[in-house]
């Protein structure tokens, strides 16, 4: 007998973030920004919240779609930053972003589908559809004239009346691209017409560098009963990584389903994290307003850095946390971003891990305190200088 797993997981890349990161861990000094998150602790207020819960012994399972109090946080944060109501009926909280995307594409993608995908992005969007047996295209940004644009007519185009669904992530990791408003329409158009499921990605739309609170999102163009599921993280802008907290909205029509399915992934989302996650809504507009400057100030300094030195490409982001670059030449990143560690000691992740899009790119994760960042542009300026 062949005691092998299926063959889609055979088929699953290993992250090639982590073969960077694994090739630095150990190493004295290394500087990393290859991962996508902020080099600082959740904040204490959150944190307490959480610490108070457990001490009163929130420890037990809750309703599968998450606890009252924290949908209902949600429907009112959601009615408030995307100014239209959105009924608790069409919430869920979810342990995770990433396991937000698998319940999406469960919820839709049977064995042989086709999903659209626009790339690069983190590999796990794709993945997931392919896990599933679907199959993925992707359609790929592109990088002119210092920003990254998406082509909409060949959006359109990949768009065919045999496609399930498109994965959108605004803004994009690992690019910053961000969907422009003006585009959104027709993008709903046209899933509506052909019955197209538009699964949005929106964890970065709160970091958004284009002005407002909300990167521009389809949540408050679109209908209950549009196929539409949203997905998003506490992760990013509450900085709560290690918490693996999510949410989805959904049609109306899905949610008892989607109950059954959390049933059989997480079952819920821990009790006295929820709890806290609700405080981190209630409380927390501040501190996502903080950290929206804190990084806006992070991508001046490392793009303005970046463009200072001779041969790099360095388009500019518009939401997000990440900087991708190129160096004139490249065309291994994983070789690059290795050699990089052993020579300087600067920690980047490699454009290859974002889909053969992103090779020859490399992404620099800007949350990080200024002095750690300037360091870093000293590391690579010493680097480019050998
Ligand atoms: C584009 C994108 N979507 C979803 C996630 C999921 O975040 P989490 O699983 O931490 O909630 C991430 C995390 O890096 C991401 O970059």
């Amino acid at each position: 007998m062949d005691a092998t797993a299926r063959p889609e997981v055979v088929a699953l890349r290993s992250s090639k973030i982590r073969e960077v990161a694994n090739a630095g861990f150990g190493r004295e000094g290394v500087l990393p920004f290859w991962f996508g998150e902020s080099d600082q602790p959740t904040p204490a207020f959150i944190r307490d919240a959480a610490a108070k819960a457990l001490g009163e012994g929130r420890t037990y399972y809750t309703h599968n779609l998450g606890t009252a109090e924290l949908r209902g946080a949600l429907a009112d944060y959601l009615q408030d930053l995307h100014a239209r109501p959105f009924g608790t009926e069409r919430i869920a909280v979810t342990s995770s972003g990433v396991s937000a995307i698998m319940l999406a594409a469960q919820l839709v993608v049977s064995p042989g589908d086709r999903v659209v995908v626009v790339g690069p992005v983190w590999p796990n969007v794709p993945e997931i559809p392919r896990i599933l047996s679907g199959h993925v295209e992707i359609v790929p940004l592109e990088a002119a004239q210092g920003r990254w644009r998406l082509d909409l007519d060949r959006l359109m185009e990949a768009l065919t009346p045999d496609t399930r669904a498109l994965i959108l992530n605004s803004p994009n990791n690992p690019t910053g691209w961000t969907l422009a408003a003006e585009d959104r329409a027709a993008i709903l158009e046209r899933c509506r017409r052909l019955g197209i499921w538009l699964i949005c990605d929106d964890v970065y739309e709160r970091l958004s560098f284009g002005g407002g609170r909300s990167a521009p999102s389809f949540l408050p163009l679109a209908e209950p009963e549009d196929r539409l599921i949203g997905v998003n993280s506490f992760s990013k802008a509450w900085r709560m990584t290690g918490w693996r907290l999510g949410w989805m909205v959904v049609p109306p029509t899905l949610t008892d389903r989607l109950g059954v399915l959390l049933e059989y992934n997480t079952s819920c989302a821990p009790d006295f994290l929820q709890t806290a996650a609700a405080t981190a809504l209630r409380e927390g507009e501040a501190h996502v307003e903080a950290l929206r400057a804190e990084l806006l100030a992070a991508r001046d300094q490392v793009l303005g850095g970046l463009r200072a030195l001779p041969g790099i490409e360095a388009p500019e982001p518009d939401g997000g946390m990440y900087a991708f670059f190129r160096l004139a030449g490249c065309t291994d990143s994983v070789a690059l971003a290795k050699d990089m560690i052993e020579k300087v000691g600067l920690g980047l992740a490699p454009g290859a891990a974002f889909g053969a899009e992103g090779e020859g790119w490399l992404r620099w994760c800007f949350a990080a305190a200024p002095e750690k960042n300037a360091a870093g542009l000293e590391r690579l300026a010493r680097y480019l200088a050998r």
